[in-house]
């Protein structure tokens, strides 16, 4: 029998299982292939670090030619948005003339999406598209950024696991649950 993970006891309720993730993802990648099928030039750029996990399953279930790129930038202190993105690290691609599919754990308010296209769109991209695990459309305040593939709509609480942490924690559960409100307030 395996031990129960660490972090159960901090979960409210799980509201995503492993298992609906992974089925999700299988769907998200065929979608993606498809709408990608006359492109031989994918940069798929995993916004850190929440998203690395969804990028690590998803990239394998997509059937394209991709590359892999990394961007970090700062949008949260705590659990709301201060609006204030920071770049802490830059893609290392040349992305001219490529087509760009961001890679986000969750769409909130949008500002960190909306400020982060914004720079890719100076340079000069084919194009620029957006797969995000999750959306909380309740939360936007961007309305201009939408997802062009999106896992599942959750809604506007606090969720962890699978990639999306709270003061980095949480990160490695399996599946998406709330956090319990005492232990962020
Ligand atoms: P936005 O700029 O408000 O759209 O924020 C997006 C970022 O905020 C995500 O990439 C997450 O890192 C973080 N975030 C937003 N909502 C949650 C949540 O419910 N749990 C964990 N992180 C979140
Ligand atoms: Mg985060």
């Amino acid at each position: 029998m395996q031990k129960e993970h660490v972090y159960n006891k901090d979960i409210l309720e799980v509201i995503i299982t492993e298992k609906q993730i992974q089925k999700r993802i299988k769907e998200l990648g065929r979608e993606i292939t498809e709408a990608y099928d006359e492109s031989d030039d994918i940069v798929m750029l995993c916004v850190l670090r929440g998203a690395v996990l969804f990028m690590s399953d998803l990239s394998r279930q997509i059937n394209l030619p991709v590359v892999f790129d990394f961007m970090d930038v700062s949008s949260y202190e705590g659990t709301s948005s201060s609006g204030m993105v920071r770049i802490i690290k830059d893609l290392e691609e040349n992305i001219e003339g490529r087509d760009v599919l961001i890679i986000e754990d969750i769409m909130d308010t949008g500002l960190t999406l909306k400020h982060v296209i914004d720079l890719l769109k100076t340079r000069e991209p084919a194009s620029i598209k957006i797969a995000t695990l999750l959306d909380k459309p309740e939360r936007r305040v961007e309305k201009e950024v939408s997802a062009d593939f999106n896992g599942f709509e959750v809604p506007d609480k606090f969720v962890v696991g699978y990639g999306l942490d709270y003061q980095e924690k949480y990160r490695n559960l399996p599946y998406i649950g709330v956090l319990k409100e005492e232990l962020y307030i």
